[in-house]
Order: C-alpha cells, then structure tokens, then sequence
C-alpha cells in the first residue's frame, strides 16, 4: 500500500525503512499535513501523521476526495483529529496505543530530577569553572507525597518509579488500577490530590473535561511550593495560571514536555528564529521551570515499536479492512 508521511523528519524515515516488512511503499513528506498540502496525498492509501499534524474536517474532506482510506496516528494521543468527520467520511483511523510507555515514564522522572537537583544549572557552571553551589539546593524525593493524575499505561508505571524513591501516592483517575492499591497508593478526588501533593505528574489524555485541569483555581488548592510535571499534552496546563503561580512562589518548580502552543514550534530547529510567542518565552525565564520539546517518547525502543505497530496497523487493514487499534467517534 502506498502510505504518504507527514511531519517526516530523519529519524522517521530510518525507523520506518528498517521495520518496512510488508514492503509498503513509503513516501515521506517534512511538511505538516494541512488542507494546502493534502495534494501531496494524491495516490495514497494511506496517510500517516504525528502529534501536531492538525487533521481537521476540511483536512479529511481533501484527503478523502485524493482517495485516502486511511489515517495512521505514529502515536498515542489523538486530540488533533476530528474522530467524527473521519467516520463520517469513511476514513479509518488507527493509532499505537503503546509503544513504550516506559519511555515516557523514565523522562518525567528524568525531567524531575534535572529540575530538583538543578542539573541543568550545575552542568552549565562546572564546564565554565563555576564550582558554586549557590541556588542549587534541592529536595529529597524520599518520603513526599506525588498525585498522578491519570494511571493508565504510563501513569501506573511513573506512579511505580516514584514509589521506588519512597515516595507516598495518591492518585486520581475514573479507574482505579489495582495494582496500584495493593501496592499502597490511594486514589483521591482531585482536591484532595491537589492539596495534599508536593508533586503532581499529569498523565491523562487531553480532552475537554481535562483541558486546563491544572488552572488559577487548582494551583490556590495545592501545597506552597509545590512541584508540577507535564509530560502528557500541553493543554492540560493554563500556562498564564502557572506564569502567575510561578512568579508569585506559589509554584515551585514546573517541568514540562508539552506546551499548549507546542504546534507551531516544536519538532523544528527554530534557533535561528525570533520567537513569537511570549507567553513561552517569558516560561523559559525562571530558572525552576525545565521545558524539553516532546522528547519524552523519543527512545530506541519506542521508535522502533511505533514504527512496527503502524506499518501492522496499515497491512491489518489492507488485509481484512478492519483493525485493533482503530479510533471511532465516542
Ligand atoms: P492511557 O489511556 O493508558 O491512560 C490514560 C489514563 O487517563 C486512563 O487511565 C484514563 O482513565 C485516565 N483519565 C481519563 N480522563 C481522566 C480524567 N479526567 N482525570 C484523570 N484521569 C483520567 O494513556 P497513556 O498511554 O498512559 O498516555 C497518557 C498520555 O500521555 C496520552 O494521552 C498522551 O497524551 C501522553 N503521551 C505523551 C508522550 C510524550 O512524548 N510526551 C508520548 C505518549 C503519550
């Protein structure tokens, strides 16, 4: 089957070459999938995209009209497709539900503790012959208390990680994961998570119940000082709520993977570039905030399982039309 990428950079095109076993025909494409460039679809089969490819109604409409069957998400989440207007279509939808769920895990802790132990910070001064310890100081992750918020794939295992430092858990999630409990965490309402946490870790999808789950009126419930992770999606953050609880203490150290604007920026060498966006320019000032741009997926492993799972994904469904990992409307 013919399978047009969109947002194709280098390592996608290794990844997916070497895992091809079906011999799928691949042609990769760097430019966003958008209504201006759906042409480049002309004669595929499929399209494969990733996390900021914003595919629309007008979006599928053009694909639809060049003959595109199907959708491939090379991800997890699928808050930037319209379920809906692609089943209205006839368009199938298939993503990779797990690809390395532990990828996403170990970088939230690694996000963690760079920003606790200042690591960023040391590493710059020590290659300039800064020696000084000033501002560095840190906490101990032993003994505190961190509120997950969503336990699903990668949830339950950073929840793990966690209680590996010593860390006491309270989590919050519509499903309660018995592992979890037998293990000693304790699932709370979210004002109780909130106030009770000295680390919150989000790892909930993004949808409208959840977006900006963490605004001005759930940062006045939590602890003074209190440390939040995001590696899940952008939005679940009110980023000017946090820029405020940021500048007031409030907030005592922010780390994220994702940002609610990442679209735009992410994913591109923008180095050269005067940034344009403000509000991320003013979170890259505080010194307790650590931003890494969706990196948190980004191993071997998981490259090669997605890749594995999309090409299965698109051979299942040229085989038998249906497929296990399809998306419909809910
Ligand atoms: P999952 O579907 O296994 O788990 C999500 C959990 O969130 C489920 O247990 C669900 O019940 C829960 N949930 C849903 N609504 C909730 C709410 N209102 N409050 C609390 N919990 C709620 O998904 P998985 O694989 O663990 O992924 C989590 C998120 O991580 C994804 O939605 C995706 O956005 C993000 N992600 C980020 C990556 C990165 O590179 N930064 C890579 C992969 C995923």
């Amino acid at each position: 089957m013919k399978v047009a990428f969109f947002s194709s950079k280098r390592y996608d095109e290794t990844f997916f070459k070497q895992n091809n076993e079906d011999g799928h025909e691949l042609a990769f494409f760097e430019t966003k999938l958008a209504p201006r460039s759906v042409a480049l679809a002309e004669g595929a089969r499929a399209v494969c995209v990733f996390v900021n490819d914003k595919v629309d109604r007008e979006t599928l409409e053009g694909l639809r009209e060049r003959g595109v069957a199907f959708l491939a998400l090379r991800c997890a989440g699928f808050n930037n497709v319209d379920l809906a207007a692609a089943a209205e279509l006839g368009i199938k939808v298939v993503r990779v539900p797990a690809y390395s769920p532990h990828a996403v895990a170990e970088h939230t802790l690694a996000l963690l503790l760079t920003l606790n132990r200042r690591i960023h910070r040391s590493y710059n001064r020590v290659r300039e012959g800064n020696f000084s310890l000033e501002g560095l100081v840190g906490f101990d992750l032993h003994g505190l208390t961190v509120g997950i918020i969503g336990t699903g794939k990668i949830g339950s295992i950073t929840a793990k990680l966690f209680q590996g430092f010593g860390c006491k858990l309270l989590c919050h999630d519509k499903y309660e994961n018995e592992e979890l409990k037998e293990r000693g965490a304790t699932y709370v309402d979210l004002d109780t998570l909130f106030s009770q946490s000295d680390v919150i870790s989000l790892h909930c999808p993004l949808m409208k119940e959840t977006h900006h789950i963490i605004d001005a009126a759930a940062i006045a419930k939590m602890k003074k000082g209190v440390t939040i992770v995001n590696t899940s999606r952008g939005g679940l953050i009110g980023t000017a709520d946090v820029i405020q609880g940021l500048k007031s203490g409030h907030i005592g150290n922010l780390a994220i993977d994702v940002y609610e604007e990442e679209e735009s920026m992410f994913f591109e060498d923008q180095s050269a570039t005067v940034m344009q966006d403000d509000v991320f320019a003013r979170l890259l000032t505080f010194p307790n905030v650590l931003v890494t741009g969706h990196q948190a997926f980004f191993t071997d492993t998981a490259l090669t399982q997605i890749a594995r799972v999309t090409l299965d994904n698109l051979s299942e469904l040229e085989k038998t039309g249906d497929c296990k990992n399809e998306l419909r409307p809910s």
